[in-house]
């Protein structure tokens, strides 16, 4: 009597969580109006029993067409995305941050348990300036579909060093005009000539993603130094705030597209090269601990399309009942609304190393 009780209270429970994960591998997804889902760069969050899709919401490429935001699609089996429209929206006020043509890549949404509000992290490039700008915009909601609001726009940590700096490092100086890839040039990246140069104004910040530990902490880490390097910065508990403290990843090791997940207590990362729109080789990286160090491993993709990331580059790392998804870009740059989304489940090693394969 005992067991027939207790699974007539767990099976609704299992239903519940059992959402089989659709098979998404570069065809078009359309959601409910039939329209392929224009969230690019973006991640996917739970919240009860609904999933939250968030991404760049890009022009189709045509004349004067400019990315209208950030949006967002809701579903309850992840494969059918009904549209909520923009959530954080470009303006026409001249010199708005968000004025239409500047840029808001890579967004991220989080809830945040200590204010009861969802923080939505983005890259920000300003109006006419190209990847200039670098900056990281922050926003926040009472309600995942939004509206959010921009709480600001800057680059991170001004006058901050990175924890592991040593005082050899903050002091040196360096030579006006090293030449990029040279021996010298190396080693100065590497000892954070370029941190010390943005030290005052804070560090460049491009390519990104959100990861809240399981501890509650969270973090932004970013494509720093001229993409150089990857900063891995703590948030303080409202999670819209750099609390100072942070680490220099892979210096020198141009790295974009960081996605995280952890396993097992290790950390792992998989990163892309710097190629812009066209796909490249995509990187590991693991750690014991979030502040490092982390050890750079080879490529994670196997079979056809390993080198390339299967044409596509990474945006988030999901988890799904267990399992942990690689959700990728195929860029489609001349029709960016239409570039395409890959899913692909991470799969283990006999001795716990990640790798993805779409065979
Ligand atoms: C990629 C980056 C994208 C976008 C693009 C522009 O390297 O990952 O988010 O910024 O460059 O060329």
């Amino acid at each position: 009597m005992f067991r027939l009780i207790t699974l007539f209270f767990l099976l609704p429970a299992l239903y519940a969580s059992a959402v089989t994960l659709p098979t998404v591998k570069g065809e078009s997804l359309p959601d409910t109006d039939g329209v392929h889902v224009n969230a690019h760069g973006g991640n996917i969050i739970k919240i009860g029993d609904t999933y939250y899709w968030y991404g760049e919401q890009r022009g189709d490429g045509s004349e004067g067409s400019y990315q209208l935001g950030v949006s967002c699609y809701t579903s309850t089996d992840l494969a059918t995305w009904r549209n909520h429209g923009t959530v954080l929206a470009v303006n026409d006020r001249p010199g708005d941050p968000l004025e239409q043509g500047c840029l808001l890549e890579r967004p991220k949404v989080v809830y945040c348990p200590a204010t009861d509000k969802y923080v939505l992290w983005f890259h920000h490039e300003l109006k006419g300036r190209g990847y200039a700008a670098a900056q990281a915009g922050v926003a926040v909601a009472d309600n995942p579909l939004g509206p959010f609001t921009l709480l600001k726009t800057s680059r991170v940590n001004p006058g901050y060093y990175p924890m592991e700096m040593t005082d050899e490092q903050k002091n040196a100086t360096y030579a006006d005009k090293l030449e990029w890839w040279t021996p010298s040039w190396r080693k100065a990246v590497s000892d954070g000539m370029f941190n010390l140069r943005d030290l005052p104004g804070g560090q460049m910040a491009r390519d990104m993603t959100i990861y809240i530990d399981d501890d509650g902490r969270a973090y932004h880490i970013f494509a720093s130094e001229e993409n150089l390097t990857i900063n891995i910065a703590e948030l303080d508990s409202t999670f819209t705030r750099h609390t100072g403290r942070y680490t220099r990843v892979a210096a020198g090791g141009q790295n974009e597209a960081p996605a995280i997940f952890k396993k097992d207590g290790t950390y792992w990362m998989i990163t892309s090269g710097c190629t812009g729109w066209a796909p490249n080789a995509a990187r590991m990286m693991k750690a014991n601990s979030i502040m490092g160090p982390w050890e750079q491993l080879p490529n994670p993709c196997r079979g056809q399309g390993a080198e390339t990331t299967f044409e596509s580059q990474g945006t988030y790392i999901m988890e799904h009942e267990g399992n942990f998804i690689f959700m990728a870009d195929r860029w489609n740059p001349k029709q960016l609304n239409d570039s395409r989304h890959l899913w692909i489940p991470i799969q283990f090693d006999a001795d716990g190393t990640p790798y993805l394969t779409l065979e």
